[in-house]
Protein backbone atom coordinates (compact mmCIF):
# COMPACT_ATOMS: atom_id res chain seq x y z
CA UNK A 1 0.00 0.00 0.00
CA UNK A 2 1.64 3.30 -0.59
CA UNK A 3 0.60 7.12 -0.84
CA UNK A 4 2.64 9.43 -1.95
CA UNK A 5 3.10 13.48 -2.49
CA UNK A 6 2.07 15.32 -5.72
CA UNK A 7 1.61 18.60 -6.93
CA UNK A 8 -2.08 20.08 -4.41
CA UNK A 9 -4.55 21.08 -7.33
CA UNK A 10 -6.04 24.53 -7.21
CA UNK A 11 -9.38 25.68 -7.38
CA UNK A 12 -12.03 23.07 -8.61
CA UNK A 13 -10.61 19.56 -9.14
CA UNK A 14 -12.93 16.70 -10.61
CA UNK A 15 -12.81 12.96 -10.38
CA UNK A 16 -14.92 10.13 -11.18
CA UNK A 17 -15.71 6.42 -9.70
CA UNK A 18 -17.49 3.43 -11.97
CA UNK A 19 -20.31 1.64 -10.94
CA UNK A 20 -20.68 -1.78 -11.45
CA UNK A 21 -22.54 -5.05 -12.71
CA UNK A 22 -21.62 -8.56 -10.91
CA UNK A 23 -22.46 -11.24 -13.67
CA UNK A 24 -22.03 -13.90 -11.16
CA UNK A 25 -21.19 -15.04 -7.41
CA UNK A 26 -22.40 -12.14 -5.40
CA UNK A 27 -23.20 -12.90 -1.86
CA UNK A 28 -20.83 -16.20 -2.12
CA UNK A 29 -18.11 -13.56 -2.69
CA UNK A 30 -18.66 -12.31 0.51
CA UNK A 31 -17.98 -16.26 2.07
CA UNK A 32 -15.06 -16.37 -0.45
CA UNK A 33 -15.93 -17.56 -3.53
CA UNK A 34 -14.62 -16.14 -6.79
CA UNK A 35 -17.20 -13.52 -8.27
CA UNK A 36 -17.71 -12.48 -12.30
CA UNK A 37 -17.85 -8.65 -12.29
CA UNK A 38 -17.80 -5.85 -15.01
CA UNK A 39 -17.21 -1.73 -14.47
CA UNK A 40 -20.04 0.18 -15.70
CA UNK A 41 -19.14 3.48 -17.60
CA UNK A 42 -21.51 5.53 -15.45
CA UNK A 43 -21.26 5.70 -11.86
CA UNK A 44 -20.28 9.25 -9.96
CA UNK A 45 -18.44 12.22 -10.41
CA UNK A 46 -16.83 14.52 -7.68
CA UNK A 47 -15.82 18.13 -7.39
CA UNK A 48 -13.88 19.17 -4.78
CA UNK A 49 -13.08 22.72 -3.57
CA UNK A 50 -11.54 24.48 -0.86
CA UNK A 51 -14.11 25.22 1.99
CA UNK A 52 -14.33 26.09 5.89
CA UNK A 53 -15.67 23.13 6.49
CA UNK A 54 -15.57 19.21 5.25
CA UNK A 55 -18.82 19.09 3.36
CA UNK A 56 -20.57 16.76 0.90
CA UNK A 57 -23.03 17.69 -1.69
CA UNK A 58 -25.16 14.56 -3.44
CA UNK A 59 -27.23 15.13 -6.59
CA UNK A 60 -29.74 14.08 -7.93
CA UNK A 61 -30.45 11.97 -4.11
CA UNK A 62 -30.87 15.97 -3.11
CA UNK A 63 -28.63 15.16 0.31
CA UNK A 64 -26.04 17.43 1.86
CA UNK A 65 -23.86 15.63 5.34
CA UNK A 66 -20.99 16.78 7.24
CA UNK A 67 -18.87 14.38 9.06
CA UNK A 68 -20.42 12.70 12.21
CA UNK A 69 -23.60 14.63 11.66
CA UNK A 70 -26.09 11.67 12.67
CA UNK A 71 -26.80 10.90 9.42
CA UNK A 72 -26.10 7.45 7.26
CA UNK A 73 -24.05 9.76 4.58
CA UNK A 74 -22.33 12.01 7.29
CA UNK A 75 -21.43 8.69 9.14
CA UNK A 76 -19.65 7.38 5.61
CA UNK A 77 -18.34 10.26 4.44
CA UNK A 78 -16.75 10.94 8.71
CA UNK A 79 -15.24 7.11 8.24
CA UNK A 80 -13.83 7.78 4.81
CA UNK A 81 -12.29 11.12 6.20
CA UNK A 82 -11.01 9.21 9.11
CA UNK A 83 -8.98 6.19 6.89
CA UNK A 84 -7.88 8.94 4.72
CA UNK A 85 -6.68 10.62 7.37
CA UNK A 86 -4.18 7.52 8.73
CA UNK A 87 -1.57 7.87 5.91
CA UNK A 88 1.23 10.21 7.67
CA UNK A 89 2.04 11.91 4.40
CA UNK A 90 -1.23 13.56 4.32
CA UNK A 91 -1.65 17.31 3.49
CA UNK A 92 -2.52 19.33 6.31
CA UNK A 93 -4.75 23.02 5.59
CA UNK A 94 -7.94 23.55 4.45
CA UNK A 95 -11.27 21.69 4.68
CA UNK A 96 -12.98 20.25 1.53
CA UNK A 97 -16.31 21.06 -0.13
CA UNK A 98 -17.52 17.73 -2.33
CA UNK A 99 -20.00 18.17 -4.71
CA UNK A 100 -21.10 14.56 -6.06
CA UNK A 101 -23.43 13.89 -9.17
CA UNK A 102 -24.53 9.60 -9.07
CA UNK A 103 -25.41 8.66 -12.57
CA UNK A 104 -26.79 4.90 -10.83
CA UNK A 105 -30.12 4.62 -9.23
CA UNK A 106 -29.21 4.12 -5.00
CA UNK A 107 -29.69 0.82 -3.70
CA UNK A 108 -30.48 -0.28 -7.24
CA UNK A 109 -27.06 -3.06 -6.76
CA UNK A 110 -25.34 -1.28 -9.03
CA UNK A 111 -22.49 -0.16 -6.96
CA UNK A 112 -23.42 3.74 -6.52
CA UNK A 113 -22.27 3.21 -3.06
CA UNK A 114 -18.92 2.52 -4.12
CA UNK A 115 -18.97 5.13 -6.97
CA UNK A 116 -19.77 7.98 -4.51
CA UNK A 117 -16.87 6.68 -2.36
CA UNK A 118 -14.41 6.77 -5.12
CA UNK A 119 -15.48 9.49 -6.80
CA UNK A 120 -15.49 11.83 -3.33
CA UNK A 121 -12.15 9.96 -2.09
CA UNK A 122 -10.25 10.76 -5.44
CA UNK A 123 -11.19 14.11 -5.88
CA UNK A 124 -10.16 15.23 -2.15
CA UNK A 125 -7.04 13.30 -3.01
CA UNK A 126 -6.08 15.03 -6.21
CA UNK A 127 -7.25 18.65 -4.56
CA UNK A 128 -4.30 17.89 -1.81
CA UNK A 129 -2.12 16.33 -4.07
CA UNK A 130 -2.22 12.82 -2.92
CA UNK A 131 -1.34 9.65 -5.14
CA UNK A 132 -2.96 6.71 -3.49
CA UNK A 133 -2.10 3.16 -5.25
CA UNK A 134 -4.84 0.71 -5.60
CA UNK A 135 -4.75 -0.95 -1.67
CA UNK A 136 -4.51 2.24 -0.18
CA UNK A 137 -7.65 3.54 -1.92
CA UNK A 138 -9.67 0.31 -1.55
CA UNK A 139 -8.82 0.11 2.09
CA UNK A 140 -10.43 4.22 2.14
CA UNK A 141 -13.16 3.84 0.27
CA UNK A 142 -14.13 0.41 2.22
CA UNK A 143 -14.12 2.37 5.42
CA UNK A 144 -17.00 3.98 3.94
CA UNK A 145 -18.95 1.04 2.31
CA UNK A 146 -18.61 -0.58 5.88
CA UNK A 147 -21.34 2.46 6.83
CA UNK A 148 -23.74 1.01 4.34
CA UNK A 149 -22.96 -2.84 4.04
CA UNK A 150 -21.99 -4.23 6.94
CA UNK A 151 -19.50 -6.75 5.62
CA UNK A 152 -18.39 -5.69 2.43
CA UNK A 153 -16.27 -8.08 0.33
CA UNK A 154 -14.60 -5.40 -1.36
CA UNK A 155 -15.85 -6.10 -5.35
CA UNK A 156 -18.09 -3.14 -5.61
CA UNK A 157 -15.02 -0.80 -4.59
CA UNK A 158 -12.59 -2.80 -6.53
CA UNK A 159 -14.73 -2.39 -9.42
CA UNK A 160 -15.58 1.27 -8.96
CA UNK A 161 -11.79 2.24 -8.85
CA UNK A 162 -10.60 0.12 -12.02
CA UNK A 163 -13.44 -0.85 -14.10
CA UNK A 164 -12.89 -3.85 -16.58
CA UNK A 165 -13.93 -7.76 -16.66
CA UNK A 166 -12.57 -9.21 -13.20
CA UNK A 167 -12.50 -12.19 -11.45
CA UNK A 168 -12.24 -11.17 -7.76
CA UNK A 169 -12.24 -12.87 -4.69
CA UNK A 170 -12.18 -11.18 -1.47
CA UNK A 171 -8.99 -11.31 0.89
CA UNK A 172 -9.59 -13.97 3.76
CA UNK A 173 -7.07 -14.31 6.54
CA UNK A 174 -3.97 -14.11 5.29
CA UNK A 175 -4.71 -14.65 2.15
CA UNK A 176 -5.07 -10.81 0.36
CA UNK A 177 -7.85 -9.87 -2.02
CA UNK A 178 -7.20 -10.97 -5.90
CA UNK A 179 -8.47 -9.00 -9.13
CA UNK A 180 -7.72 -11.41 -12.08
CA UNK A 181 -8.49 -9.28 -15.71
CA UNK A 182 -10.70 -11.66 -17.81
CA UNK A 183 -10.74 -11.79 -21.64
CA UNK A 184 -14.02 -12.39 -23.46
CA UNK A 185 -15.62 -11.43 -26.61
CA UNK A 186 -18.00 -8.44 -26.13
CA UNK A 187 -21.73 -9.27 -25.45
CA UNK A 188 -24.12 -7.46 -24.60
CA UNK A 189 -26.53 -7.72 -21.18
CA UNK A 190 -30.03 -6.55 -20.54
CA UNK A 191 -29.46 -4.75 -17.37
CA UNK A 192 -33.38 -4.25 -15.52
CA UNK A 193 -34.73 -1.99 -12.59
CA UNK A 194 -37.34 -3.99 -10.52
CA UNK A 195 -38.17 -0.53 -8.79
CA UNK A 196 -37.61 -2.02 -5.25
CA UNK A 197 -34.79 -0.70 -3.31
CA UNK A 198 -32.29 -3.34 -2.52
CA UNK A 199 -30.48 -2.89 0.70
CA UNK A 200 -27.55 -4.92 0.51
CA UNK A 201 -26.82 -4.35 4.20
CA UNK A 202 -29.40 -6.69 5.09
CA UNK A 203 -29.44 -9.16 2.71
CA UNK A 204 -25.72 -9.56 3.41
CA UNK A 205 -26.68 -9.94 7.03
CA UNK A 206 -29.79 -12.46 6.27
CA UNK A 207 -27.63 -14.64 4.41
CA UNK A 208 -24.77 -14.82 6.96
CA UNK A 209 -27.09 -15.17 9.37
CA UNK A 210 -28.31 -18.39 7.39
CA UNK A 211 -24.45 -19.63 7.59
CA UNK A 212 -24.57 -19.22 11.48
CA UNK A 213 -27.75 -21.18 11.11
CA UNK A 214 -27.16 -23.86 8.95
CA UNK A 215 -23.42 -24.08 8.48
CA UNK A 216 -23.39 -27.92 7.23
CA UNK A 217 -25.73 -26.98 4.12
CA UNK A 218 -24.61 -22.94 3.67
CA UNK A 219 -20.77 -24.63 3.11
CA UNK A 220 -22.14 -27.43 0.60
CA UNK A 221 -24.27 -24.50 -1.38
CA UNK A 222 -21.01 -22.60 -1.68
CA UNK A 223 -19.12 -25.11 -2.99
CA UNK A 224 -22.15 -25.56 -5.58
CA UNK A 225 -21.54 -21.64 -5.85
CA UNK A 226 -18.12 -22.12 -6.54
CA UNK A 227 -18.75 -24.48 -9.60
CA UNK A 228 -21.61 -22.55 -10.68
CA UNK A 229 -18.73 -19.35 -11.33
CA UNK A 230 -16.16 -21.64 -12.32
CA UNK A 231 -18.62 -23.16 -15.43
CA UNK A 232 -19.82 -19.55 -16.12
CA UNK A 233 -16.41 -18.16 -16.75
CA UNK A 234 -15.34 -20.72 -18.71
CA UNK A 235 -18.52 -20.23 -20.77
CA UNK A 236 -17.85 -16.46 -20.73
CA UNK A 237 -14.00 -16.91 -21.97
CA UNK A 238 -14.76 -19.56 -24.16
CA UNK A 239 -17.76 -17.63 -25.57
CA UNK A 240 -20.40 -20.06 -25.26
CA UNK A 241 -23.70 -17.89 -24.64
CA UNK A 242 -25.43 -21.38 -23.90
CA UNK A 243 -23.71 -22.52 -21.08
CA UNK A 244 -23.12 -18.73 -19.88
CA UNK A 245 -27.03 -18.44 -19.64
CA UNK A 246 -27.38 -21.97 -17.78
CA UNK A 247 -24.77 -20.64 -15.67
CA UNK A 248 -26.84 -17.29 -14.32
CA UNK A 249 -30.03 -19.69 -14.12
CA UNK A 250 -28.21 -21.64 -11.84
CA UNK A 251 -26.90 -18.98 -9.70
CA UNK A 252 -30.42 -17.41 -9.27
CA UNK A 253 -32.16 -20.38 -7.93
CA UNK A 254 -29.38 -20.23 -5.54
CA UNK A 255 -29.50 -16.76 -4.72
CA UNK A 256 -33.75 -17.80 -4.20
CA UNK A 257 -33.01 -20.35 -2.51
CA UNK A 258 -31.12 -17.88 0.23
CA UNK A 259 -33.82 -15.55 0.44
CA UNK A 260 -32.02 -12.61 -1.76
CA UNK A 261 -34.50 -12.89 -4.35
CA UNK A 262 -37.92 -11.02 -4.49
CA UNK A 263 -41.06 -12.17 -6.41
CA UNK A 264 -40.77 -9.57 -8.51
CA UNK A 265 -37.22 -10.33 -9.13
CA UNK A 266 -37.94 -13.59 -10.00
CA UNK A 267 -40.78 -12.36 -12.32
CA UNK A 268 -38.42 -10.32 -14.19
CA UNK A 269 -36.20 -13.32 -15.09
CA UNK A 270 -39.11 -16.21 -16.25
CA UNK A 271 -40.33 -12.85 -18.34
CA UNK A 272 -37.02 -12.35 -19.94
CA UNK A 273 -36.37 -16.00 -20.49
CA UNK A 274 -39.92 -16.85 -21.97
CA UNK A 275 -39.08 -13.97 -24.39
CA UNK A 276 -36.17 -15.69 -25.56
CA UNK A 277 -32.91 -14.94 -23.13
CA UNK A 278 -30.40 -17.81 -22.28
CA UNK A 279 -30.43 -16.80 -18.64
CA UNK A 280 -31.67 -14.37 -16.31
CA UNK A 281 -30.68 -13.36 -12.57
CA UNK A 282 -30.47 -10.59 -10.07
CA UNK A 283 -27.81 -8.54 -9.48
CA UNK A 284 -25.22 -6.92 -6.88
CA UNK A 285 -27.16 -7.12 -3.55
CA UNK A 286 -30.59 -8.19 -4.05
CA UNK A 287 -33.65 -7.90 -1.81
CA UNK A 288 -34.57 -5.28 -4.91
CA UNK A 289 -32.35 -3.76 -7.39
CA UNK A 290 -31.53 -5.18 -10.63
CA UNK A 291 -31.85 -8.53 -12.68
CA UNK A 292 -29.37 -9.52 -15.65
CA UNK A 293 -30.68 -11.08 -18.60
CA UNK A 294 -28.76 -12.69 -21.60
CA UNK A 295 -30.18 -13.02 -24.71
CA UNK A 296 -28.24 -14.20 -27.88
CA UNK A 297 -28.90 -11.58 -30.20
CA UNK A 298 -30.16 -7.76 -30.89
CA UNK A 299 -33.88 -9.16 -32.07
CA UNK A 300 -34.25 -10.78 -29.29
CA UNK A 301 -33.05 -8.64 -26.56
CA UNK A 302 -35.45 -6.37 -27.99
CA UNK A 303 -38.00 -8.83 -27.35
CA UNK A 304 -36.76 -9.01 -23.70
CA UNK A 305 -37.14 -5.51 -23.10
CA UNK A 306 -40.67 -4.94 -24.50
CA UNK A 307 -41.90 -7.77 -22.54
CA UNK A 308 -39.84 -6.03 -19.57
CA UNK A 309 -41.15 -2.79 -20.67
CA UNK A 310 -44.90 -3.87 -21.03
CA UNK A 311 -44.78 -4.75 -17.30
CA UNK A 312 -42.95 -1.50 -16.19
CA UNK A 313 -39.70 -2.37 -15.93
CA UNK A 314 -37.29 -0.45 -17.06
CA UNK A 315 -33.67 -1.46 -18.87
CA UNK A 316 -31.14 -0.65 -20.70
CA UNK A 317 -28.00 -2.33 -22.31
CA UNK A 318 -24.70 -3.20 -21.48
CA UNK A 319 -21.47 -4.59 -23.20
CA UNK A 320 -19.22 -6.42 -21.39
CA UNK A 321 -15.80 -8.00 -22.46
CA UNK A 322 -14.02 -7.02 -25.53
CA UNK A 323 -12.04 -4.56 -26.20
CA UNK A 324 -13.54 -2.34 -23.85
CA UNK A 325 -12.41 -1.57 -20.20
CA UNK A 326 -16.10 -0.61 -19.25
CA UNK A 327 -19.40 -1.28 -20.27
CA UNK A 328 -21.27 1.03 -22.84
CA UNK A 329 -24.66 1.94 -22.09
CA UNK A 330 -27.68 2.90 -24.20
C1 LIG B 1 -23.00 -6.22 -3.61
O1 LIG B 1 -22.84 -5.53 -4.83
C2 LIG B 1 -22.37 -7.58 -3.69
C3 LIG B 1 -22.49 -8.43 -2.42
O2 LIG B 1 -21.83 -9.66 -2.72
C4 LIG B 1 -21.88 -7.76 -1.22
C5 LIG B 1 -20.37 -7.67 -1.30
O3 LIG B 1 -19.74 -8.46 -2.01
O4 LIG B 1 -19.84 -6.80 -0.60
C6 LIG B 1 -23.94 -8.75 -2.11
Amino acid sequence: MSVARRPAKTGLVSARGNGKVILLGEHAVVHGVPALAAGLSLGASALARPAPAARLAVSPWGLEARPGDGSPLGAAFAALLEARGAAPERAQGAEQMVEAVVELPSEGGLGSSAALAVATLRALDRAEGIARDFEGSQAVALAWERVFHGEPSGIDTALALEGGLVRYRRALGEAPARRDALRAKALVLVVASSGERGETRRTVAHVAALRTREPDAFRASLRVFEDVVAEGERALVEGELEALGAALDRAQALLRGWGVSTPRLDRMCELSREAGALGAKLTGGGGGGCMIALAPDAPTRARVRAALAARGFSSFEATIGGSSSALEVR
